[in-house]
């Protein structure tokens, strides 16, 4: 397949002149004449999920913000990408910054925004000039992007809940609120809001320029593949394309073998040599009881998946927010137990550690803390298979 969402991904910022030289801006020239359900309907019907992670139906939380009638409707750009292992998004905003661009009049166009807010993570430097110029670029070749404001925020791992990510971009500490209110219709200062990943505003532009039969056969998709591979990199792949396909790509192992992947970062738990035929789609991957998220993390045979289970723990002890004491003292607990085990690994300290994550799943504002407990659950449950060290 070729590199449709972002041609340029191989090695140098792709220029308007470039772009417009592979049809650039002509899916959003197709889409200003359409009425915005039709464009609805269109990314309805070409099978678009959210790229962020949760890989919820795009159309259909559009369907929720335009169904509320009201004066004001936003747009927000997630650019966070906060998720360890992550950088498809930083590569697409600094390498193909018109195809992003493209994508968000699409988005906008679609939704009826009346404003536009791009949250971008203030670390990413290269993307943040990157885009800079290309909006300069396309504003003076008389496309509508002025009305995209490209707001730098401070990191944090949170910031990149759609809920902590609006209260940033509102001057408030970046802590998600428990929901419902839902940002579709209660968000950016109260006014429906749509919170979408860069990469799934990015990918519009291909439905209108390929067509809905061509984008429901091929779904090209974005795949961050980091750790224990010989050639790391961002892929570009249908989804469900299976896994062992894509670590092929990448170069096959870079130690003796690999034991194990993570394929939705920190946040899901793993997938063990014999799953490695297993399509990444999100059915598939739930079915395993797991999950298709922001990047494939692959871990070789020499390292040790306790040590790698107790630095996702660490991650989690530090990333929280603060918000809920629940969320502080659930993931440092699980930190602290996890550690533990280093010293005293027995069926009662195991034990004990099972039953904490359990206590801790499904609970917090957000996904935070069944996050964490879900990643040492899964490892103090493998502790009972001989391959887990
Ligand atoms: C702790 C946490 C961190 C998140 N970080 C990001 C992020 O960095 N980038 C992102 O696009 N979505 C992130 N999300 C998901 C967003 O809340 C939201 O679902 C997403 O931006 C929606 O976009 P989509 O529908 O286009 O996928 C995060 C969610 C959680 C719970």
């Amino acid at each position: 397949m070729p590199f449709i969402i972002a041609e340029p991904l191989k090695d140098h910022r792709e220029s308007y002149s470039e772009y417009i030289g592979r049809g650039g801006y002509q899916a959003w020239a197709k889409v200003r004449a359409m009425e915005s359900a039709a464009v609805r309907t269109a990314v309805l019907s070409a099978g678009l999920r959210g790229r962020g992670g949760a890989g919820f139906p795009t159309a259909k939380k559009w369907e929720l913000a335009t169904s509320v009638d009201a004066s004001r409707r936003v747009l927000i750009i997630n650019g966070a990408e906060g998720e360890p292992g992550s950088f498809k998004d930083r590569t697409l905003m600094t390498l193909a910054p018109h195809r992003v661009l493209e994508g968000i009049l699409i988005g906008a166009h679609a939704i009826q925004a009346t404003d536009i807010l791009f949250y971008i993570n203030d670390q990413f430097d290269d993307s943040i000039s990157s885009l800079q110029h290309a909006l300069q670029e396309a504003e003076e070749a008389g496309w509508p992007v002025n009305t995209i404001k490209l707001l730098p925020e401070t990191h944090t791992y949170i910031a990149g809940e759609e809920t902590a990510l609006i209260n940033a971009l509102m001057g408030k500490p970046a802590q998600p609120w428990h929901k419902p209110p839902y940002p579709t219709t209660q968000g950016y200062q109260g006014h429906p809001t749509i919170v979408n990943n860069v990469e799934t505003l990015a990918v519009l532009p291909v439905i209108f320029e390929q067509g809905i039969a061509w984008f429901v056969r091929n779904q090209p998709m974005l795949f961050s593949v980091t750790g224990d591979v010989k050639r790391p990199g961002v892929y570009e792949m249908p989804l469900g394309t299976p896994l062992r396909q894509l670590l092929d790509l990448a170069g096959g192992p870079s130690q003796s073998s690999i034991q194990a992947v993570l394929p939705g970062g920190f946040s899901m738990p793993w997938l063990k040599p014999e799953h490695f035929d297993t399509p990444l789609d999100y059915e598939s991957l739930r079915h395993l009881g797991t999950g298709l998220g922001a990047s494939i993390i692959v871990i070789g045979n020499e390292r040790s998946l306790y040590d790698q289970t107790c630095q996702i723990a660490d991650f989690f002890a530090r990333e929280t927010c603060g918000k809920c004491p629940l969320c502080v003292r659930g993931t440092r607990t699980l930190a602290e137990q996890m550690a533990g085990l280093a010293n005293n690994l027995n069926p009662d300290t195991v034990g004990t550690l099972v039953s904490s994550a359990k206590k801790f799943r499904h609970k917090g504002i957000c996904s935070f803390l069944d996050t964490a407990a879900h990643m040492v659950e899964e490892y103090a449950v493998a502790l009972n298979t001989p391959t887990v060290s």
